[in-house]
């Protein structure tokens, strides 16, 4: 079976190649960006036709959230263009294409111990794990903009998709929060964290075990299973929280302030609450997922 990796070198492309070794029954074929460019339909359709993959991942994505605000037109070439052009290629050489998207499609707010999943109607979540595949999307940043009209665009295009959408991906490859922490905890003595935006830590490492475990899955074939699911961690905590975590299991000591977005203003508006109901992924594939703290150490002990 081939598996063809785009944005093989990013931090879940990394990811990917880390674990591939344990799976001598894949024949993966990882292309970085001067390999592999998505926004490029003519290159997208010569590399699919050397290789002739039966699943693509897309782990290609134009990720600067904050950037995106002040270059929209380059992050939608990569997040909605290059998942269109990727579709198109799949439909072509019939090949299934599991797609990377984000919580921040999502701008859900919690209030008074509710979480809601929209701010016009303030209507609660439907789930008190998350929020489901089926809740309504209000991305309040280009980059969550761009990254629903990648999946739109998908599902325009080609019926034969899993797109799985994650949060707050951290783990020792690339750039990431984690990575972050530790940097600026060997340059200060003290740092302040955001403490009101909720969501889930997500190893890269155990989304990349998910992948394959979906690849290898007999369900992956039934065409009633093609569609949204969400992946992360389990639990639920704050960027502060997890910056704690992080420094707590790693021994650093550290001046840690909790900090409100109001007084951390960033160019692109983040969901204040993006914890994602993993019901879905579990029942279709079988999967258990790791809590985000016991995960959080298999990556510490890593470094
Ligand atoms: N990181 C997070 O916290 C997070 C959270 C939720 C969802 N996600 C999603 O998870 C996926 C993987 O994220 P990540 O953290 O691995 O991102 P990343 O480290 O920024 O990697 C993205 C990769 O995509 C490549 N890329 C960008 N534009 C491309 C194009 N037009 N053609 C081919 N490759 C292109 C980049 O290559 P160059 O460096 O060469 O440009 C880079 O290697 C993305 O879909 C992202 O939206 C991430």
């Amino acid at each position: 079976m081939v598996v063809l990796v785009a944005g093989a070198n990013g931090q879940l492309g990394q990811a990917i190649q880390s674990i591939s070794g344990k799976y001598p029954e894949i024949d993966f074929v990882f292309c970085s960006s001067s390999e592999l460019d998505i926004t490029n339909l003519e290159n997208c359709q010569a590399v699919f036709s050397t290789h002739q993959p039966h699943f693509c991942i897309n782990a290609a994505a134009y990720t600067a959230v904050d950037k995106a605000e002040s270059e929209p037109s380059k992050a939608f070439d990569s997040n909605a263009n290059g998942p269109e052009n990727l579709a198109i290629t799949c439909k072509k050489h019939n090949t299934i294409l599991i797609h990377i998207s984000t919580d921040f499609v999502f701008d859900a707010y919690f209030s008074e111990g509710i979480a809601y999943y929209d701010r016009e109607y303030r209507l609660p979540l439907r789930s008190n794990l998350g929020l489901t595949e089926t809740d309504v999307s209000f991305p309040s940043c280009v980059y969550g903009l761009t990254k629903l009209q990648g999946e739109q665009a998908i599902q325009a295009n080609w019926e034969k998709y899993f797109i799985i959408r994650t949060s707050w991906v951290y783990s020792q490859f690339g750039n990431n929060f984690m990575k972050t922490m530790l940097r600026l905890a060997s340059e200060r003595d003290s740092l302040s964290v955001v403490v009101d935006q909720i969501g889930t830590p997500t190893n890269a490492v155990d989304l990349a075990e998910v992948l394959i475990k979906i690849i290898q899955s007999p369900n992956t074939h039934q065409s009633s299973n093609f569609g949204i699911y969400n992946f992360s961690n389990e639990g639920k905590c704050s960027w502060y929280d997890f910056a704690a975590a992080i420094f707590h299991q790693k021994g650093i000591k550290i001046d840690l302030k909790p900090i409100s977005t109001a007084a951390y203003p960033t160019a692109a508006k983040r969901p204040a609450y993006s914890v994602l109901d993993k019901t879905k992924i579990k029942n279709t594939f079988d999967i258990e997922i790791s809590e985000w703290q016991t995960s959080l150490a298999k990556c510490i002990n890593q470094l």
